[in-house]
């Protein structure tokens, strides 16, 4: 069972208050130190995954800048291949390689829009990405460690069906507040504690004002 999906890495940057965005979309809680450990970490794995709306508001290339090493695989998840023509990431896919994870409700016109791209499309769920068989396909693709780059939806469903190995969590110092900032983990919440996965704190390093909580899922 363990190897029939890759190893899953959750990683994100929170206010003290759990925002990994205000309500217009500032997601710049990282310090400088916390990119290069960012960096550092990509540069390790063999895929980063991140949701379409990350990609929309942030539009983020994904790659290892500020750290030695190669690039990661990038892989999407949007359903529809709603991804804009001008995202860094369709921009950028002749250098870097990218996967698109699209539903069997893609609209052709969509579909025909990302095969003039050079990346991988595939096709998993009735409209929705089914991640679990998302998983299974990447890992017959020789992908055995993904990094998951949030966003508050994406995170839920991974962590919804306990779907990961270990948790990395940049705790900043700010607070964000409001009902419409992002959360860490979106999506409808578990009702109990106890539906929690059950974590196990492996290691808490400082860089100056942000602690980086570094958890293992049990
Ligand atoms: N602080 C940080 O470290 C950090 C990191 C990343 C993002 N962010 C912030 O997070 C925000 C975006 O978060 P978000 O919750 O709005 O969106 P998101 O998690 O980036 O993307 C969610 C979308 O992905 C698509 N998707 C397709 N299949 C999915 C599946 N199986 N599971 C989950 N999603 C799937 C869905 O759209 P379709 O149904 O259309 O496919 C879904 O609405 C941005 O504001 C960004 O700045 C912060």
């Amino acid at each position: 069972m363990e190897n029939s999906r890759p190893r899953i890495i959750l990683s994100t940057a929170i206010s003290i208050d759990g925002k990994i965005a205000t309500k217009t979309n500032d997601s710049k809680l990282s310090s400088k130190e916390d990119i290069k450990r960012l960096h550092k970490l990509r540069s390790k794995v063999d895929a980063i995954l991140v949701g379409k709306n990350t990609v929309s508001r942030d539009d983020p290339i994904l790659t290892v800048r500020y750290a030695k090493g190669k690039n990661p695989i990038r892989i999407i998840l949007d359903s529809q291949g709603t991804i804009s023509k001008k995202s860094k990431i369709l921009q950028s896919c002749d250098k870097i390689p990218t996967i698109i994870a699209v539903s069997k409700k893609i609209p052709q016109k969509n579909l025909e829009k990302l095969q003039k791209f050079p990346i991988e499309i595939i096709i998993t769920g009735k409209d929705y990405v089914n991640l679990k068989l998302l998983l299974k396909k990447l890992s017959k693709k020789k992908i055995k460690t993904i990094l998951v780059e949030g966003g508050g939806t994406v995170n839920w469903e991974f962590v919804k069906h306990k779907l990961f190995d270990e948790m990395i969590v940049t705790l900043s110092p700010f607070l964000v507040g409001g009902e419409d900032a992002i959360s860490y983990v979106g999506g409808s919440g578990f009702s109990k504690i106890s539906n929690s996965p059950n974590l196990r704190l492996k290691s808490v390093k400082r860089l100056k004002n942000h602690l980086v909580l570094h958890y293992e899922k049990l």
